[in-house]
């Protein structure tokens, strides 16, 4: 990596799409309040939002890998939830994305209850204890050729939101990290959130550049977000008093795959950032 090919113009326009699909045709909030039910998370089925009104406390906490109890019983979805997914991968590639691409196989469940972030996350805080969960999937082992999808499936809006900066402060941010890791790629891919974080915490100006630059992005059911992995993001510590059930996803151009299939993740899972594995081993117009 070098500072031109860091930016280098992105494969989502201006880094940034708000787009829309017909969520009375996409079921997806009904299917998993359904799955909710089916998996003997609520006996009955609820509304999203409230979600966090039928489930024990102590299964809405989130741990390091901003996983909980809820989070863990949506590794397996379901052949209907899967019929919906795939079918809005045809959608999208039919209506906004012209180059093909293979997608992720399972999207990430995210659900966002209003309670506190715990003892994981007292190293996550700033001064003023406000949580800061910025970060680029980049420096989680993500390629840059990747574009990431997020999809609420509960109205969300302010600290339930997902904050997101602008392209052009994403890769100041980026750039700094490596500036301080000598450009290296593998530092990078490897621990670059750690080196991300040890500058955020010691250092006054960037930490005000980064929480300046991301900003919460109010959505409603039947819109998503296509963006650019340089863009930064995260949650924020949920006061809204409603739980928040997003997904997320990504995609990489087919184009863009020679350069992208050398990455893996560098959570617990390790697994390959490749078809077959994380992604789906069909493309998008494939599935047609
Ligand atoms: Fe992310």
């Amino acid at each position: 990596m070098d500072r031109t090919e860091l930016d280098r113009p992105s494969l989502v326009e201006t880094g940034f799409r708000r787009l829309t699909y017909p969520h009375q045709e996409f079921l997806f909030v009904a299917e998993v309040t359904r799955m909710l039910v089916e998996k003997g998370i609520v006996k009955n089925a609820v509304s999203l939002e409230e979600l966090h009104k039928h489930i024990p406390p102590k299964d809405q906490v989130v741990n390091a890998h901003y996983m909980n109890n809820v989070v863990d019983q949506f590794y397996e979805t379901s052949t209907r939830f899967r019929e919906l997914y795939f079918g809005l991968i045809k959608y999208i590639h039919r209506e906004y994305f012209q180059y093909d691409f293979i997608f992720q196989a399972i999207p990430n469940f995210r659900f966002h209850f209003p309670v506190h972030f715990g003892e994981a996350f007292r190293n996550k805080r700033n001064k003023d204890g406000v949580f800061l969960g910025q970060h680029s999937d980049t420096m989680l082992g993500h390629s840059f050729e990747e574009v990431n999808f997020w999809l609420p499936l509960t109205e969300c809006r302010a600290s339930n939101a997902l904050h997101m900066s602008d392209l052009a402060s994403g890769i100041q941010v980026i750039g700094r990290v490596f500036d301080d890791i000598g450009w290296d790629s593998d530092v990078y891919h490897t621990a670059g959130r750690e080196h991300f974080h040890k500058r955020l915490f010691s250092d006054d100006d960037f930490q005000s550049l980064v929480v300046r630059s991301t900003k919460p992005v109010d959505m409603k059911v039947g819109e998503f977000i296509a963006f650019d992995p340089r863009c930064l993001h995260g949650p924020a510590e949920n006061t809204e008093g409603r739980t928040r059930v997003s997904l997320d996803f990504r995609i990489i151009p087919l184009h863009r795959y020679e350069h992208a299939k050398h990455y893996r993740s560098q959570g617990k899972s390790k697994r390959k950032f490749v078809r077959g594995d994380v992604f789906f081993q069909v493309s998008a117009s494939e599935l047609e």
